[in-house]
């Protein structure tokens, strides 16, 4: 996820520029950049590796004049290392055609190749950069045998190219373009990443969101996919892909500043709860078609011959990221994968009797978690070989590790992880398949229909979203409670776990995750009248069995809020119920996990706390 922004008008361009990345850099912050134009056709670029203010420093040591229009971009790395170089605006080869990014251009490759073979020279190891070039190419294609249209009327051949070179990138983008030859125009567009235009008087703005210019005009249109923007000053003109004009409504936008940061919600918890239809669909695009075992050695560098060599599979990771590779110890083992899952921080003497042959999984959103680190060099040092799971680019594990998978969910800013872990787990199902595809476990076809299944989780999430308002209502009469039980079997022991972490660390209760059907051991000592518990009760082999453990625990008073699904919602004997999706019991973890976090956010602000931020607590955990 990055932001972009651009600015068309009167006022200071990169005063402008710089005010919108400042909103924006919730969207990600490992550097940024900006270029403006003015009426002599000249072009300035400034990029700085880290913060805005790194940038604001350079802009203010530049003497900038007459800046009529402009496009900046605060990057969260998804190809290429964070560095100055990768560092959006990116170039075409003569410095003349400039572009911001959001998104990611999955034929990227195909095209950097066609354009390498016509001479293009590449700066940079960004998907981003082969958008400027196809729009140069496109532009010389245009010209050809009619040099005159470049000078007569470039506006038209620019726009011409620009839309040429979007209808031919797949993958999903939000793309802001100048051209030093016509700085009178922006031109954007838009395919599965946010854009949205601001509509002042005599000038115009466009960004990933409306935070970004929110102080200057409330008036806006949304971009839909598909659709291109011409900003110039005196006003704006849509276009769909095909080249034809649109007509497009405006909205006013009601919310202040802060709340537009967070896309409208109230805490960037909620905001990031319901990213993760997207998030999800990040982690799998591209990455599930066709079952063949390359994608392990595209993605990971992988061949087949190591995957069969290996033998178990070790988790270690920390908080939420364990939760993940908990479950992910029991999807791996419903492929036929043997898999150990263990705390880093708890892993100092196992790590000496690993066998060599054991794969190291090492988990963490942030890849710069102290305990998970330590553990990985601990592996390292016993001879293994470490797999990383991480959504941030560059982050140390990646460079410890042996091979990285990214999860591609976009910065996660809310102390209480969510949307990470989606993608986490996510990531464990396309690894699970490939490697037993690979290994010879599972047929192709086996293999096929559990991807089929994948693909229909993101719309599954969307839906078990719209639990939203049922579980807000039922958080007010819990919100008094001190004392949670979370309790479910199998697969959805490890998301037990997470419920529980979740309103602990958010909502500073007392909570406890447990395998339902170690309840009777011990633990149901403690239900008493009235003592909430939530239950993960879906269909599958595990149901019948939990049906009992519910039965156990109403018994003794407790009052149950059961996580079902149709089927599994007729056979459960409980207070409260929230029904999602049914799907396969391998993949309702990706499901049942939702209502607990929407659960978890709901107490902790009928509570008052500090939802984002909570008491003693840190986004990432640099001390062991
Ligand atoms: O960045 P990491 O995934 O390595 O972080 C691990 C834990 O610190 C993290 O998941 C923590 O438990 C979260 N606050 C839980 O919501």
């Amino acid at each position: 996820m990055c932001g972009i922004v651009g600015y068309i008008g009167d006022r200071k361009t990169e005063e402008i520029l710089l005010e919108g990345l400042r909103r924006l850099e919730y969207r990600g912050y490992d550097s940024c950049g900006l270029a403006v134009s003015n009426l002599k056709n000249k072009l300035q670029l400034k990029r700085a590796k880290g913060r805005v203010e790194a940038l604001a420093d350079i802009v203010a040591a530049e003497n900038f004049k007459g800046t009529v229009s402009g496009i900046a971009h605060t990057r969260w790395a998804t190809h290429g290392v964070p560095s100055e170089d990768n560092a959006h605006p990116h170039t075409d080869c003569q410095g003349e055609i400039v572009v911001v990014h959001n998104g990611i251009i999955e034929n990227y490759l195909e095209l950097k190749d066609e354009l390498l073979k016509k001479g293009h020279l590449f700066k940079s190891d960004t998907d981003t950069e082969v958008i400027a070039h196809l729009v140069e190419e496109k532009l010389k294609t245009l010209n050809k045998g009619a040099n005159s249209i470049r000078a007569e009327m470039p506006e038209p051949v620019f726009f011409e190219a620009f839309r040429r070179a979007v209808s031919v990138l797949k993958g999903s983008f939000a793309v802001s373009v100048l051209w030093a030859k016509t700085p009178g125009i922006i031109l954007s567009a838009r395919m599965y990443s946010p854009l949205v235009i601001g509509a002042g008087e005599k000038e115009n703005f466009l960004a990933s969101d409306v935070s970004a210019f929110l102080k200057f005009t409330k008036k806006v249109f949304f971009m839909k996919d598909g659709e291109i923007a011409v900003l110039r000053k005196s006003g704006v003109d849509f276009f769909d892909f095909g080249g034809k004009k649109i007509q497009k409504e405006n909205s006013t936008v009601n919310w202040d500043l802060s709340m537009a940061e967070k896309g409208g919600y109230k805490h960037f918890m909620l905001k990031e709860i319901h990213e993760q239809p997207q998030s999800v669909e990040n982690t799998l695009r591209g990455r599930v078609l066709p079952v063949s075992g390359e994608l392990l050695e595209k993605e990971l560098g992988m061949t087949a011959a190591e995957i069969k060599k290996t033998g178990g599979i070790q988790v270690i990771a920390c908080g939420t990221a364990f939760h993940a590779g908990f479950a992910g110890k029991y999807i791996f083992e419903k492929f036929g994968l043997r898999t150990e899952a263990d705390l880093a921080s708890e892993f100092d003497e196992r790590s000496r009797l690993l066998e060599k042959n054991t794969l190291v999984l090492a988990i963490s959103q942030s890849g710069e978690t102290a305990d998970t680190l330590y553990a990985v060099k601990l592996a390292k040092k016993n001879g293994n070989k470490v797999l990383a799971i991480t959504n941030t680019l560059g982050s140390s594990i990646t460079r410890e590790a042996d091979y990285t998978l990214y999860t591609h969910c976009g910065p996660e800013i809310g102390v209480a992880s969510t949307k990470a872990f989606l993608g986490q787990l996510t990531a464990m199902y396309i690894l699970a398949v490939n490697f037993a595809f690979v290994k010879g476990n599972i047929s192709e076809e086996k293999a096929r229909l559990c991807v089929e299944e994948l693909l229909k989780i993101p719309r599954w999430v969307e839906e078990t979203l719209g639990l939203e308002r049922d579980v807000e209502k039922l958080t007010l009469s819990f919100s008094g409670k001190e004392h949670y039980l979370f309790i479910a079997r199998g697969i959805n022991y490890p998301i037990a776990l997470e419920g529980a972490l979740k309103i602990k660390e958010i909502s500073y209760v007392h909570a406890e995750g447990y395998a339902a059907g170690e309840m009777k051991h011990g633990p149901i000592a403690i239900i008493e009248n009235g003592m909430p518990v939530l239950a993960v009760a879906v269909s599958g082999p595990n149901l019948d069995l939990i049906r009992g453990n519910i039965e156990e625990a109403r018994a003794r008073g407790a009052e149950i809020i059961a996580i079902v699904d149709r089927e599994s919602g007729k056979k459960v004997k409980a207070a409260h119920y929230l029904e999602i999706p049914a799907t396969d019991e391998l993949f309702s973890p990706l499901l049942t996990v939702l209502p607990l976090q929407l659960f978890a956010y709901y107490i902790a602000l009928n509570r008052n706390c500090d939802i984002d931020k909570p008491r003693n607590l840190a986004k990432s955990v640099t001390v062991r």
